[in-house]
């Protein structure tokens, strides 16, 4: 296995929080660069992970140039996405890169064919596809033990756009950074994760769409902005397989943090993933003939258990296990989001065939 030297873009949350310790954690992985357009916050992160001035850049471009970078990770805001990674694969580098993948379908299509003619490896942070609970849930539905799925039920919760919570027009409320709100931010991830761990895909969407704190006060605290992205998403989908979906999406759920649950019925039985209902803890219940027809928590096999950042490094050695998404997951989602917002705006179904 070859040590991948990695360059990272967006050192944000979920940089500090998830990939560079997943990257330092990885055996297969070198955190060799850094890149953030907030100098301050470059060199906190530089001298936190002991990278040297000339491998730390407020420009990605001079990221992607470095020599000692073999793949880049991305974890910017929505809207400079696709130009970083674009920029990247043109390079002749693999790349990682957060969700929602792009601003829209057309950029992504375009980041698939830039991917696909330049012969590098992708990898979209789809990070629930990492729980070990929707890992299994997917093992145990796919194995056929609960017979045809005809209905799954996915929410997705979150309480910090609840008017109390007093958060200020943050890039997320902002639809030329975020392209959308709640739908963007958190739907994503339970539309993939459905799609996941059904194995089937989406034929048609219909939804509704809404902002209900339409104004925030400035970051810089001087007056308030309009929000023009969605609070809360509600989605109803028809998928292959006569799977009929729903899906609650929203930032409104009061005492909610990163809260998940997902409900699937099948023929012979049933099986609900909670996330969050002990804080940070993903579980699976499953009701069938076994369990004498009673919810029971399961033990998760411990070979569930997977690390999304060990994922990229096996991703980027051509060994990975098949179940990461990749930019043509990419695509897909993409297009899904944009179907859902033409759903809501047209008031009427909208097919994805
Ligand atoms: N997979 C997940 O579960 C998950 C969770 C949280 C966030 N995200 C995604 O990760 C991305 C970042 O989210 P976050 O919460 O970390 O945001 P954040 O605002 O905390 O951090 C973003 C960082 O990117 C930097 N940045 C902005 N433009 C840049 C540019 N052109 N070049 C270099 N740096 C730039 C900012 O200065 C900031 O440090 C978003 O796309 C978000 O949707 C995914």
């Amino acid at each position: 296995m070859a040590v991948y030297r990695i360059g990272s873009v967006g050192l944000g949350g979920i940089s500090g929080g998830v990939h560079i310790p997943g990257i330092r954690a990885s055996a297969d992985l070198k955190l060799t660069a850094l890149c953030d357009i907030d100098e301050k916050r470059l060199r906190e992160r530089a001298e936190a992970y002991g990278i040297p001035e000339d491998h730390c850049f407020t420009d990605y471009r001079n990221l992607i140039a470095c020599p000692d970078v073999d793949a880049v990770d991305i974890s910017t805001p929505n809207n400079v996405h696709f130009e970083i990674a674009a920029a990247a694969a043109r390079a002749g580098k693999p790349y990682g890169i957060e969700k929602p993948v792009t601003m829209d379908t057309a950029e992504a299509v375009e980041l698939a064919k830039i991917t696909e003619d330049a012969g590098v490896a992708s990898m979209i942070y789809f990070s629930y596809r990492y729980k070990a609970a929707a890992r299994y849930l997917r093992s145990l539905l796919l194995s056929g033990r609960f017979g045809a799925i005809h209905h799954v039920s996915m929410q997705y919760y979150q309480a910090w756009g609840l008017r109390n919570a007093n958060c200020p027009l943050v890039w997320r409320y902002v639809k030329s950074i975020a392209a959308s709100g709640a739908l963007g931010d958190l739907g994503c991830h339970g539309l993939d994760l459905v799609s996941f761990v059904t194995g089937q895909q989406y034929t048609s969407v219909v939804s509704h769409l809404g902002t209900i704190v339409d104004e925030r006060r400035l970051l810089n605290g001087e007056g308030t902005g309009k929000v023009d992205v969605d609070d809360f998403s509600n989605i109803l989908a028809e998928m292959t397989g006569g799977i009929s979906a729903t899906f609650q999406i929203s930032r409104f759920n009061y005492g909610r943090g990163n809260y998940q649950r997902m409900e699937v019925y099948g023929e012979r039985g049933a099986l609900v993933y909670h996330l969050d209902r002990i804080p940070g803890v993903d579980e699976l219940e499953i009701a069938d003939e076994s369990t004498g027809g009673k919810y029971v928590t399961v033990e998760i096999p411990q070979e569930m258990r997977v690390d999304q950042m060990q994922s990229f490094a096996d991703v980027l050695n051509g060994c990975g296990d098949g179940l990461n998404a990749d930019i043509h997951d990419g695509v897909v989602n993409e297009r899904l989001l944009d179907a859902i917002i033409e759903s809501s705006e047209i008031k009427k179904w909208v097919s994805l065939t």
